[in-house]
């Protein structure tokens, strides 16, 4: 049945996606123009600064929403860490106010950024550590994880990733998120919609798994028959495909070139990323003699796993990662909805009985 292919439902001044060349432009600017050089707290301006603090009140505020957030880290009970991380995430941000103001919008921005390092901490044994309102947004992150202060190429690359996910177009995850928003419920109900639909496998939980086939497959000469065997079976090679587009996924670069800048800095672990070559080519080989009439390209979970695993991260967190990035997008679509749009409410064709 349809997946809305080609359906147009929102007009939208965030993002565009361009899925025949390979381009991301968010708010007019191209994606490589924005990775390296933008750091998340501009980008979030540039997304939803109708909604967020203007200006160096954004990197201020923002600070003191961790803080905020960090409060709520005191609710994390056996239940929360008995979850999945992805499911810790959602029953901690359950707990957040709806509203449609800026209090709102940074308490959401920073909470995903928060709760992520607290919920991985707990569940390896260890204390959550809270927040420091004066570093940027990536760099305080990873300070909560790490509980010591991360290196500048660390700091970096999880900038670079929070900007490279921070929006794109009309994704299931942001088409949940402005349903709800339509219906007027409120910005937390409608990033918890958005947090529900990122953590399927066929969107924001594909980096865990893509590990878990690095891990399967384990050495360089493995790879053909392992991914052979995958596919035979009826299979989907995790971190390749996309609904849109037919040529490389851009962020898929803009990772690379991430991942490349923390192995100069030796933050890389060499034989994973060689690993992860021959994977990425013998996989892209693979499904070239599968699907020739439909170009399967890597998508942008494949680098997402392999960055988030050298900065440490579990790969149980790497969906609440990304959520950490998207919550922008997913609050300026939200905020972009209410402001412009009207409740979205499609139709169904009916297949089934007739009443007599
Ligand atoms: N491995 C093997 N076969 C694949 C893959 C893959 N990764 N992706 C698509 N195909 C095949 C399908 O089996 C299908 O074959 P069929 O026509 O014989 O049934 C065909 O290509 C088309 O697949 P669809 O599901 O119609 O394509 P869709 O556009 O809906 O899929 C998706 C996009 C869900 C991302 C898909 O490529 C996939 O499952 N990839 C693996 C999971 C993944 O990497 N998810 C992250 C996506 S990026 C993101 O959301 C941030």
């Amino acid at each position: 049945m349809s997946g809305l292919d080609d359906v147009i439902a929102a007009e939208t001044m965030l993002s565009e996606v361009d899925g025949a060349n390979g381009r991301l432009v968010i708010c007019g600017y191209r994606l490589d123009e924005l990775a390296g050089s933008k750091s998340y707290e501009e980008v979030l301006a540039l997304l939803a600064g109708e909604v967020l603090p203007r200006g160096a009140a954004l990197k201020t505020r923002l600070g003191m929403a961790r803080l905020r957030a960090f409060a709520e880290v005191a609710w994390l009970d056996e239940a929360i860490l008995a979850l999945s991380i992805t499911e810790g995430l959602r029953a901690l941000m359950a707990r957040l106010p709806d509203g449609e103001d800026a209090d709102t919008a940074l308490l959401l921005v920073a909470a995903p950024a928060v709760f992520v390092p607290a919920l991985a901490r707990r569940k390896a044994g260890q204390a959550a550590i809270a927040p420091d309102p004066a570093l940027g947004h990536a760099a305080d992150m990873l300070a909560m994880l790490k509980g010591k202060a991360p290196s500048k190429a660390e700091v970096e690359a999880l900038d670079i990733y929070l900007v490279t996910v921070s929006d794109h177009g009309l994704n299931a995850s942001t088409f949940a998120a402005r349903v709800v928003a339509s219906t007027r419920a409120g910005y937390t109900s409608a990033v918890l919609a958005a947090l529900g639909a990122l953590k399927g496998p066929l969107h924001g939980g594909a980096p865990g798994p893509v590990l878990d086939m690095l891990d399967a497959v384990g050495t360089p000469e493995r790879a053909n028959s392992w991914l052979t065997g995958e596919l035979a079976r009826g299979e989907r090679l995790m971190g390749f495909g996309h609904r849109i587009y037919r040529v490389r996924d851009p962020r898929a670069d803009a990772l690379k070139g991430a991942l490349t800048r923390l192995g100069a800095a030796g933050d890389m672990d060499a034989d994973r990323v060689k690993l992860a070559e021959v994977v990425e080519r013998e996989a892209l080989a693979l499904l070239r003699l599968k699907k020739p009439d439909r170009a399967l390209d890597t998508n942008v979970e494949f680098f997402t796993a392999l960055l988030l695993e050298a900065l440490g991260f579990p790969r149980d967190a790497f969906t609440g990662v990304f959520a950490a990035g998207r919550v922008g997008g997913w609050l300026a679509h939200a905020h972009e909805q209410v402001a412009n749009g009207r409740l979205i409410r499609p139709q169904s064709r009916y297949v089934g009985p007739k009443a007599a």
